[in-house]
């Protein structure tokens, strides 16, 4: 892959009214489910990231036709679970551990032999956690001697059994793995988690006409349920528009309005967080679309208080924490990160990748095993090093606005993955960045 460095000259504020690309974990969804849907479901606002991309091509892959119409359209002709295809060659799925994860459960469902890949930072991440509740459900699923990727599955001809399974880690794509296996099993299977994490999945299979119950923090799905075609909008990334959240929050004088963000609140712990620190975050014009929330997000720049950040708020900002370990390097007092082990396994480990980062840009942060201690003061700027993960590296950007010199992000083409166009968008608003291909 091409490497990708960013510059971005110090100082600055952020202005004007923008709209972030469509939600990832939606979009993945919206290819999973509109693919196993009998009729045609349309889809606006499909995040075209790199991401969402390959979990549509293994669905072509698969026989659907997807057709993507511009303007982040897709038309998805689905002919129901039976029609899909085994694929004839390895799934590729880059980045996504999200594609992964479901589409682990999913075929599992389906019984359909496949392997399943991706790149060098898929391949380091955890499958025990898919592996293992599938492989009590029946199915024959494998990773290396590690569990780690690549995932193959072998064919099964009759459904899995349904489990009760209480999850041992709290993750969305662990639970979404276990209901979209459940989809397709004898029984009912329920997902018992210990602390909230995204319901795009619950909420959209709704939306298809399958009946998910939700019962606090335990959901149920009974198996051999078929979805109905839908249609539906994606909202606004809140996960792409927490950059500009906090760079805008940090740049005393900026003043930004980010309209149609999804507004879930299983995912809006980066606006609970930035407002105990003292940002001023208004919520706007609140309605709803494909039955999520949505919102417009008016953002004016203020002096931030660092805070010790309530655990129970981690699991609804977990994709967050680059932007925020950015927005404590620079408040006043002393932020403390807890309960934040998670973050070690997602595309990097994103503790260390921060606290490396921050260091080599000046900023007195200590990592811990579950999270960092983060004194707020200066940030001197310099270089950070991404290393290939798109939150870090558009993090490390924002920094720059309250930096004393220019900052060098290495490592950025990753951003692709899902927030296409966000060097353009954030230059629009103010930043002071170029990207250049090495
Ligand atoms: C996601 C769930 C989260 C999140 C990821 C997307 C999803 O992962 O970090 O970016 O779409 O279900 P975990 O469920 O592993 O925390």
């Amino acid at each position: 892959m091409t490497s990708l460095t960013y510059t971005v000259q110090s100082g600055g504020i952020l202005n004007g009214t923008a709209k972030v690309p469509g939600d990832k974990s939606m979009s993945h969804r919206s290819v999973m489910f509109g693919s196993l849907a009998n009729g045609t479901t349309e889809v606006d606002g499909f995040l075209q990231g790199e991401d969402a991309l390959h979990t549509l091509d293994a669905f072509v892959q698969m026989g659907v036709n997807i057709e993507r119409t511009g303007d982040n359209r897709l038309v998805i002709e689905g002919k129901g679970h039976q029609a899909l295809t085994p694929p004839k060659d390895d799934i590729y799925l880059g980045n996504s551990g999200t594609g992964m994860r479901l589409l682990a459960g999913l075929m599992a469902g389906l019984g359909m032999p496949c392997r399943i890949t991706g790149d060098e930072s898929l391949a380091l991440r955890p499958m025990g956690r898919v592996i293992k509740p599938l492989q009590s459900m029946g199915a024959a699923i494998a990773g290396d001697a590690n569990d780690r990727p690549p995932l193959t599955l072998k064919e099964r001809s009759t459904p899995l059994n349904a489990i009760e399974y209480d999850c041992p880690v709290v993750s969305a794509q662990v639970k979404s793995c276990v209901l979209l296996a459940g989809l397709f099993a004898n029984g009912r299977t329920v997902v018992n988690e210990t602390g909230i994490t995204r319901d795009h999945t619950e909420r959209m299979l709704k939306g298809f006409g399958v009946n998910v119950e939700v019962n606090g923090l335990s959901c149920s799905i009974e198996g051999g349920q078929s979805l109905q075609a839908t249609s539906l909008t994606v909202p606004g990334d809140i996960s792409s528009a927490a950059f500009f959240l906090v760079g805008a929050s940090i740049a005393v004088g900026s003043d930004i309005t980010l309209q149609g963000v999804g507004m879930n609140p299983s995912r809006t712990g980066i606006i609970d967080i930035l407002r105990l620190m003292g940002a001023k975050i208004i919520v706007k014009n609140e309605r709803v679309s494909g039955g999520e929330p949505v919102a417009d997000l008016h953002v004016i720049g203020s002096q931030l208080t660092g805070v010790e950040i309530p655990e129970k708020l981690v699991s609804l900002a977990i994709d967050e924490f680059p932007s925020i370990f950015v927005a404590a390097s620079v408040a006043n007092g002393t932020t403390v990160v807890t309960g934040a082990e998670e973050l070690r396994v997602k595309e990097t480990d994103r503790i260390q990748v921060m606290v490396d980062g921050l260091q080599a840009l000046g900023v007195d942060i200590t990592g811990t095993p579950d999270g960092a201690i983060i004194k707020g003061g200066s940030i001197e700027g310099g270089t950070a090093d991404s290393c290939g993960d798109h939150r870090t590296a558009m993090a490390f950007s924002m920094a720059a606005l309250m930096a004393k010199n220019p900052i060098t992000v290495l490592d950025c083409a990753n951003v692709a993955t899902s927030f296409p166009g966000f060097v353009e968008l954030a230059g629009q608003m103010g930043l002071q960045i170029s990207s250049d291909k090495a």
